[in-house]
């Protein structure tokens, strides 16, 4: 028993910020973030969008692509590390927006991984017989975490969301799936603050040490990669595309080098989105499936870094829609 994507779906929020609306806000220049980032602008959620709106909209272009209705559908994982609130979680409030009843609904924190992770856990469930049809969901808001005084870190984020339906099969689909994480770097990447006895205490925003991030993301990128490969018994040449977790031009650049994966097979949109953290790898998976970049039979590696340090890799066989 195997599990297979059968329709994806992304969504971008109306607003965007260039570069240049960013030299308005803090000390910085088109030239700087390019150069250094490969990013020229970001989409930013309106005041009254929530994770949960975001995926709403992906997820009901998963659906149709996939031809389910709700009723249909049997397990929501939403990967995020800006939820609505507290709790509920995210993904039980898109459940009721969705009108799916009574099924498993729950959010992955594994930040910018949590897409990876999350399409992992709903791969087990399928091969456990569990569900049949999985909804999985990377939504995010930075723009509420990051800090707009910060030019360190407020050039890099914007928002979004991207959708996958997941059903069973006989034939993959998911090949295998590889997750790590490492939590004595847990203060390299983090937002430390919480909020407790009705005050957020500490900082509400990111805190991110970026050399430390860079070089353990180039590293950890190219190793499960070619742990994925191994346990497969493929090579890079066998890779039809690679989707990265979009963060920095940079970090693919090097990461996909080191493979020996030319850049025509990388999908990327780190230029126009940002890094969308767990949003990241579903919207440029879902733009290369429209545009159809990606075919039936293709094989497609799927890896994620993020806070925690968390990272992993999904590789899998693209089949018919
Ligand atoms: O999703 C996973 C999470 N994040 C990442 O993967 C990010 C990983 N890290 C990175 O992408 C890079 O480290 C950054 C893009 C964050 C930074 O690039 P860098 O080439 O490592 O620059 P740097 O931090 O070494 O900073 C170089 C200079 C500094 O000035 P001095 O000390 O050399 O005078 C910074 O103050 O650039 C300055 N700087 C800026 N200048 C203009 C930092 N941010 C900006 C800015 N505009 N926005």
């Amino acid at each position: 028993m195997y599990s297979r994507i059968i329709g994806t779906g992304s969504y971008l929020p109306e607003k965007i910020l260039t570069n240049q609306d960013l030299e308005r806000i803090v000390d910085t220049s088109d030239e700087w973030i390019h150069s250094r980032t490969g990013i020229t602008q970001r989409h930013i959620a309106a005041d009254d969008q929530m994770a949960s709106d975001l995926a709403l909209n992906a997820s009901k272009m998963a659906m149709e692509m996939a031809n389910l209705v709700a009723d249909e559908i049997d397990l929501i994982i939403v990967a995020t590390t800006t939820p609505d609130m507290i709790f509920p979680s995210t993904a039980c409030i898109l459940q009721e927006k969705l009108g799916v009843k009574d099924c498993p609904a729950f959010d992955i924190q594994a930040v910018c991984s949590g897409f990876v992770y999350a399409l992992a856990m709903a791969d087990m469930f399928i091969r456990a017989g569990k569900c049949r049809n999985a909804l999985v969901v990377g939504s995010e808001i930075y723009s509420n975490i990051v800090d707009w005084n910060d030019r360190s870190t407020c050039v890099l984020f914007g928002d979004g969301a991207g959708a996958v339906i997941l059903t069973k099969d006989e034939q993959p689909g998911i090949l295998s799936s590889h997750l790590h994480a490492n939590g004595s770097y847990s203060k390299a990447l983090s937002v430390p603050g919480n909020i407790s006895r009705g005050k957020i205490q500490g900082n509400p925003y990111i805190s991110m040490e970026g050399n430390t991030v860079f070089k353990f993301a180039v590293k950890v990128l190219e190793d499960v990669a070619r742990e994925a490969m191994a346990e497969n018994n493929l090579q890079a040449s066998d890779i039809d595309w690679l989707i990265p977790h979009q963060a920095n031009i940079r970090i693919i650049k090097s990461t996909a080098k080191k493979l020996g994966i030319p850049m025509e097979k990388v999908v990327t949109t780190v230029e126009k989105h940002g890094n969308t953290s767990a949003a990241s790898i579903p919207l440029a998976l879902d733009i290369a499936v429209r545009d159809g970049r990606i075919k039936s039979g293709q094989l497609v590696l799927l890896e994620g870094i993020g806070g925690g340090f968390t990272w992993g890799a999904v590789l899998l066989r693209w089949g018919d829609l």
